[in-house]
């Protein structure tokens, strides 16, 4: 069984699309694969009720305990590895995990480590990318799922979605109309990474 182990910092929407996609679409017996733990580096991070509620293992590691970065994605590491082994391989998922992450961390799990971003990469990679889409006066705004490297929001472009930026848009009204594409696409590009893996 491919475990899948998915990272987040706060409401875990697409973590929920995730699990909910993977139990409609019976990914254990399709793709031998799971998801078998969710960890969050903020305790108070909503998605963790829902994930205790589906039955799935949570974890807390709150990144303020950790003296530098390297130290903090080493542990981050121990935890993952638990469910990593030859015969059941991890792959992480980052779904709104706000934290950058060390080169040590990515190589560890290199093209086993995905994000999703809000924006049509390689435009706006960082913070506050509907704002800039807004400012620049985009007319279509969107997400990007990718492998994840060293460099911030760039690696190979696994799937995008678009979504159009409409008169009277703010930051939040144009976030949740990308938000719920995330919903649909980032499922799908990790059921297309399990059939490669
Ligand atoms: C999502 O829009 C995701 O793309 C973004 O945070 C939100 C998390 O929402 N991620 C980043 O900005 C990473 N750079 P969620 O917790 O409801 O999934």
């Amino acid at each position: 069984m491919k475990n899948i182990v998915i990272l987040i910092s706060g409401a875990g929407s697409n973590m929920a699309a995730i699990v909910k996609t993977a139990q409609r679409e019976a990914w254990p017996e399709r793709f031998g694969a799971r998801v078998a733990a969710v960890i969050s580096n903020k305790a108070a991070a909503a998605g963790l009720v829902f994930a205790r509620e589906h039955g799935i293992a949570t974890e807390v590691l709150d990144h303020k305990t950790f003296a530098s970065r390297e130290a903090f994605d080493a542990a981050l590491a121990q935890l993952i590895d638990r469910f990593d082994a030859p015969e059941q391989p991890v792959l992480v998922v980052l779904a709104g995990f706000m934290r950058i992450l060390t080169p040590a961390f990515v190589d560890r799990y290199s093209g086993r480590l995905l994000n999703i971003h809000p924006s049509l990469l390689p435009a706006f990679p960082g913070l506050h990318t509907q704002q800039q889409a807004i400012d620049a006066g985009c007319r279509f705004a969107g997400a990007t799922v990718h492998q994840v490297t060293a460099e911030l929001d760039h690696g190979p472009i696994l799937a995008q979605a678009v979504a159009p930026v409409l008169p009277g848009d703010t930051a939040d009204t144009l976030a949740a109309r990308v938000l719920s594409q995330e919903h649909l696409i980032y499922p799908r590009a990790i059921a297309d990474l399990l059939l490669k893996m």
